[in-house]
């Protein structure tokens, strides 16, 4: 086997959930997905495709109906408002899940060997694929702020944007961003998209830009989501964008998502997907299609239920001694340290085994968050946060006792 696949890690996410599988009284926070089941109408598409006997494969890129759907929407958000140019069908891959995107762009774009630049910490999978593709990665750590300041709350991990651009030269083939970003919440400015493209298009570098949680964004703007770059690029940008259906559409395990990339690609990614899994299931795309359609019957509700999560949790941890926590502007969590724990995969068992609390360990996203814990606040029931915290508190009181 190759040596890169042998030296893969393991998830440290899963590490710590299987210490508590099967334990009917851990309240487990630790994958990144709500506990609140897809909707029913949802649902009920899948089974009247199914019903239908569309059973078979279909075309590599995605439904028809369903790229055209998923363009018209990217349109009504992003370019529409600017004034850009509309985003085409013909730039939409329907894929199996934002991860199944990540990985069939990285396969398009990354050669053994080429240099690739990641903003971390991030979710591994994002740069696992390049490691599995054999580029050479490195990475731009962003920085936790210690104490409030006018930059933004104790707790917050900033971008330091000299440093990235820097970081990204003629050498490098593929820039991977997530904002707004699992596990920090960090989420990048409008002026800051703006400088990484121009820089971009100087140095000739892809941007990845993993964009899976636009819409689960807290401020107030003019279309409801995060600022992305599809806001800013041109149709032949080198820019690939990578969503999916899991966290807006309460879907994670249907595996849909899509991206949108130059035009020119299209051919290439018909190709790639055929190689990887040829197609999206038509029941899965048929779900994806009535999701997006009747978008405005799940969306607004779950944002606003995910806001009222996040403002019960983060301010009963801001309560707790010596708990630096930020509220996060977008994205489903909360991510913070424990006075005195600085091994959080040891942290995180801990908290599993003696008080019935499942978190992420921060170890899983980067060696500079390997202190810190990710909780997922999507939670249909508020209720088992403040559970959740009570728990902590209460461990935490028996740490500072022994
Ligand atoms: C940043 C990020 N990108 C992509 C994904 C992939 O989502 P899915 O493969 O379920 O569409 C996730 C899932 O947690 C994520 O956190």
């Amino acid at each position: 086997m190759r040596r890169t696949i042998l030296n893969l890690e393991e998830s440290k996410i899963r590490e710590v959930a299987n210490a508590g599988l099967g334990r009917s009284d851990v309240l487990a926070f630790w994958f990144g997905e709500s506990d609140e089941v897809t909707p029913d109408f949802i649902r009920q598409a899948a089974i009247d495709s199914l019903q239908r006997g569309e059973t078979f494969y279909a075309h590599n890129l995605g439904l028809p109906e369903l790229r055209e759907s998923i363009a018209q929407a990217m349109t009504q958000k992003h370019t529409a408002p600017e004034g850009l140019e509309p985003i085409q069908a013909q730039r939409i891959a329907v894929t199996a899940g934002g991860v199944n995107a990540l990985m069939l762009a990285v396969q398009a774009l990354v050669d053994a060997g080429d240099e690739v630049v990641a903003v971390t910490p991030v979710w591994p999978n994002l740069t696992a694929h390049a490691v599995i593709m054999g580029a050479k990665l490195r990475t731009v750590a962003l920085t936790a702020q210690r104490h409030k300041s006018a930059a933004g709350n104790a707790g917050a991990w900033t971008l330091d944007l000299p440093k990235l651009l820097s970081q990204i030269t003629a050498h490098t083939k593929l820039l991977i961003v997530n904002a707004p970003n699992n596990p920090t919440g960090w989420t990048l400015s409008r002026e800051e998209q703006s400088a990484i493209l121009q820089h971009c298009r100087t140095t000739g570098t892809w941007i990845l830009a993993d964009e899976v949680y636009e819409n689960l964004y807290y401020e107030p703007t003019h279309n409801d989501c995060a600022p992305s770059f599809l806001d800013l690029a041109a149709p032949e940008d080198r820019l690939v964008v990578v969503h999916s259906f899991s966290k807006s559409y309460l879907m994670t395990g249907w595996r849909l998502g899509w991206l949108v990339m130059p035009q020119s690609m299209e051919l290439a990614m018909g190709k790639l997907i055929e190689f990887n899994t040829s197609c999206a299931s038509v029941f899965t795309q048929r779900a994806g299609l009535v999701a997006l359609e009747r978008r405005e019957e799940v969306t607004p509700r779950l944002v606003q239920h995910l806001k009222a999560c996040r403002d019960t949790l983060v301010p009963a941890l801001q309560l707790l001694p010596g708990v630096q926590v930020a509220s996060p502007k977008g994205g489903m969590y909360a991510f913070f340290q424990l006075p005195g724990h600085t091994d959080s995969l040891e942290t995180a068992k801990r908290l599993v085994s003696e008080a019935g609390l499942g978190l992420a360990p921060g170890s899983a996203f980067a060696p500079e968050s390997s202190a810190w814990l990710r909780w997922c606040f999507a939670s249909k029931d508020l209720a088992r946060l403040t559970d959740g915290v009570g728990r902590l508190e209460r461990w935490l009181k028996i740490q500072s006792q022994t």
